[in-house]
């Protein structure tokens, strides 16, 4: 595939994916995270009120892995709060696989499925690590893509669920879902369940994974049974006295959640009440995060202490993840033969090249780049990019 550009289509995506271990990716990326070899540069978010209604926001996250092979690329999710009314999809996107040694793209795909399979890949890894030996029971809020791959992922990947309770505000979603998925989950695994309220169906479980659109808190601490684990995936769900007294709290970047100012961990964190993980518990009102998910899974941090502790992951969601699994899937099409070529960067060179006019004085475009060659780079052995990442 030397000289030319691979373009995988959302059904390429799902079927190159089909050999590829999401779980596994993600699990090396954020391990290669906490052990200081991964890069996640500055994010750019450009949010816009469409005429025609909603709210549009285009995020580009980029991220480079120095694993064997590395990794790196860019997502590029853009999302409008109206589509679902009009029978589209809330997000889409693409994402760009750069060959580590020229820099070029080397393919673009589809980045919806991807984006899905990588937080539920996230989750259950957290999951696998932190439910407790009894547990049987979980409970999904919202009834979207992010709430189909989680159910798809915990009935493959944690045998031990029995039940999953889903509940959407929509009437109708939570049961679309359940009966969209009733012939795909692995016989004998969890079984779905449409649940009356939120509250009902967490009450009872023992793993929750919130996957909503909502930016009201409305999960409170009372609700959460003793020894839950509840994941925070749409972050804003889980009111604030849940994130301050649960006994374990994990987040995946300390520098996405301390930057963010959208979000209520990002709030508590500008607040003081929440302080970086390894920070000694201070004052009282005030509470540290545990860990990472990467020194989780590294032994790095502390785990869960007793079966009657309540666990909270607050996944804000990384690059690394995407371009993790992204290449792997990048792989398996070569493999296999998916997808169809794009031509243009495979043509040779048919006339000078056009002299550059736009670029009058310093190219923000290019700024966060410039700012990781400038830093030496994971890849050349020199000192990683202290550039903090900025999202949301
Ligand atoms: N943390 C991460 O890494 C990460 C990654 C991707 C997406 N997300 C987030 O996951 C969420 C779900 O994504 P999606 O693509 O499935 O969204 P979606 O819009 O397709 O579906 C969300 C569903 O939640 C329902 N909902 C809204 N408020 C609710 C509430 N209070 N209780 C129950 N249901 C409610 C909506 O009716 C809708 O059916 C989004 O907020 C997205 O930003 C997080």
């Amino acid at each position: 595939m030397s000289g030319e550009l691979l373009y995988l289509d959302p059904h390429d995506v799902m079927l190159a994916a089909d050999e590829v271990d999401a779980v596994d990716a993600v699990r090396e990326a954020l391990a290669l995270h906490a052990l200081g070899k991964a890069e996640i540069a500055s994010e750019a978010y450009l949010g816009w009120s469409p005429g025609s209604g909603g709210a549009a926001r285009s995020i580009s996250m980029p991220g480079l892995l120095a694993g064997e092979p590395p990794a790196i690329g860019v997502k590029i999710i853009n999302a409008n709060t109206a589509n679902p009314a009009s029978g589209l999809p809330r997000a889409s996107g693409l994402i760009v696989i750069f060959d580590p040694d020229t820099a070029r793209p080397v393919c673009v795909m589809a980045a919806s499925h991807i984006s899905a399979l990588r937080t539920a890949a996230v989750s259950v890894l957290a999951s696998q690590t932190l439910i407790t030996p009894g547990a049987a029971t979980a409970a999904i809020t919202g009834a979207g893509p992010l709430a189909r791959e989680h159910c798809l992922l915990i009935a493959e990947r944690i045998p031990q669920i029995a039940e999953i309770g889903v509940f959407d505000t929509i009437p109708g979603r939570a049961g679309d879902l359940c009966q969209e998925l009733a012939g795909r989950l692995p016989p004998g695994r969890a079984r779905l369940k449409v649940a009356a309220s939120a509250r009902s169906a967490i009450e009872r479980c023992d793993l929750l994974i919130t996957c909503t659109t909502t930016r009201q808190a409305y999960v409170e601490r009372g609700w959460l049974k003793q020894g839950a684990v509840a994941v925070n995936v749409s972050l804003d769900d889980l009111c604030a006295d849940v994130l301050m007294s649960a006994d374990r709290l994990y987040v995946d970047d300390w520098g996405l959640i301390a930057d963010d100012e959208h979000r209520l961990l990002g709030h508590l964190a500008r607040a003081g009440r929440v302080l970086p993980p390894g920070t000694p518990d201070a004052s009282p009102g005030t509470r540290a995060v545990t860990g990472t998910l990467g020194q989780l899974i590294l032994g790095q941090c502390q785990g869960r202490q007793s079966d009657a502790e309540l666990c909270v992951v607050n996944p804000f969601g990384l690059a690394i993840e995407d371009v993790n699994v992204a290449h792997r899937i990048y792989q398996a099409a070569l493999r296999r033969q998916i997808g169809g070529s794009l031509p243009f960067l495979s043509r040779p060179q048919m006339r000078p090249r056009p002299t550059r006019r736009w670029n009058h004085g310093h190219d923000r475009r290019t700024a966060p780049a410039a700012q990781g060659r400038a830093a030496g780079g994971l890849l050349s052995g020199g000192p990683a990019a202290a550039g903090r990442p900025v999202r949301r």
